[in-house]
């Protein structure tokens, strides 16, 4: 079977290879990031294979059915850059739903004690022979109190992480989990109660209806003066200006961001020579006190193999069984309740 390939970069290159040669997948990789204007690309292959910034809207996914593609395998776990009601009944849409909870889960931890052991700024000062330690001055992490938006893969390897250094945790879902809840340094509380009540609050639901700027005035209101910020999930989880706002007035003590909102237009690419348009996101950067890394939490050798196998294996089954365990549904309404790929 034959594979479009889109908004490829180096390193997807190997695990692909690999896995494509063991399964008999052949992939032709474009650099390009799917959207309305390269979906022509697509004609004459099997399937295509896309990630987190590719647009599969309506118009790309009709196009993709009347050049008779039949398969959209997404190589994430997200698909909220997927018109994943309008795929149905014209492009099965599959994807990874897990292939390394603890990439994303120990790059959140990375990003939080760089920023307040302020690790980013001593690595320069250091670097200039400046061994002064003015304004280097940190916090311990022992005994705060952590708010974990989303317990699930990700969320619950995050606590655990928390644990191992004495914090004590808050947790928020929608659905949460069962057992998690120990009554003591681990509770299930509601949103307001997270945002009241944590040092430290990090965003691992996924981006919905519900979930669409869940940090915001609003929300940043209810915080702690100080609040630390972390989000490696998805970028319209936080609104941008508000965070901005609460920045300059030192209510957010400090950010961490993995993902921005508008990041299709610039993460992933090398900008350094060029002026940034996103003023919002130029003036986040600046700031002493706000890390910004381009998508990279997921990023590690074993979460790129498994991504590849997953992704490989599902088009596999596909092509060849008929089904695929970790298609998405919309009739089913959920990944997790979908009737393994048997609804059309
Ligand atoms: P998961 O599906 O295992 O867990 C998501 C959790 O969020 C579930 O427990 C779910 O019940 C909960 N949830 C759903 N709606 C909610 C709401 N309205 N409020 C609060 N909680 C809600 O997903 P997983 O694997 O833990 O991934 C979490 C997110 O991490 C993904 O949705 C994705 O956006 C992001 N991600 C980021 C990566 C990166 O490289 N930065 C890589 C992989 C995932």
């Amino acid at each position: 079977m034959k594979i479009a390939f889109f908004d490829t970069k180096p390193y997807d290159r190997p695990s692909f290879d690999k896995f494509g040669r063991e399964y008999g997948v052949e992939f032709k990789y474009f650099e390009t990031k799917l959207n309305e204007d390269t979906v022509e690309l697509a004609q004459g292959y099997d399937g295509v294979c896309a990630f987190v910034n590719d647009t599969v809207n309506a118009a790309v996914i009709d196009r993709l059915q009347e050049m008779g593609v039949r398969v959209l395998a997404m190589r994430c776990a997200g698909y909220n850059n997927v018109d994943v009601k309008h795929a149905f009944k014209r492009l099965h849409v599959l994807r990874v739903p897990a292939y390394s909870p603890y990439a994303v889960a120990e790059h959140t931890m990375a990003m939080l004690l760089t920023s307040i052991r302020r690790i980013h700024k001593a690595y320069i000062r250091t670097r200039d022979f400046n061994f002064s330690l003015s304004g280097l001055t940190g916090f311990d992490l022992y005994g705060k109190t952590v708010g974990v938006i989303g317990t699930g893969r990700i969320g619950r390897v995050f606590i655990d992480i928390c644990r191992g250094f004495g914090m004590k945790v808050l947790a928020y879902d929608k659905f949460p989990a069962e057992g998690l809840d120990n009554g003591d340094t681990i509770r299930y509380v509601t949103l307001d109660e997270l945002f009241e009540r944590s040092d430290i609050i990090s965003l691992h639901c996924p981006l919905t209806e519900d979930t669409y700027h869940i940090i915001n005035e609003a929300s940043l209101a209810r915080c702690k003066q100080g609040v630390v910020l972390l989000n490696t999930s998805r970028g319209a989880l936080v609104d941008a200006e508000a965070l901005l706002t609460g920045i300059k007035s030192r209510k957010v003590g400090a950010a961490c961001l993995d993902v921005y909102e508008e990041e299709s237009d610039f993460f992933f690419e090398d900008l350094s020579g060029h002026i940034l348009e996103d003023d919002t996101l130029a003036r986040l950067i600046s700031m002493p006190n706000v890390i910004v890394t381009s998508h990279q939490a997921f990023l590690t050798e074993e979460a790129l193999e498994n991504i590849a196998e997953t992704t490989v294996t599902n088009l596999v089954g596909f092509f060849e069984k008929g089904e695929c365990p970790n298609e998405l549904c919309y009739r089913c309404g959920a990944a997790e309740d979908c009737k393994r790929g048997k609804c059309f």
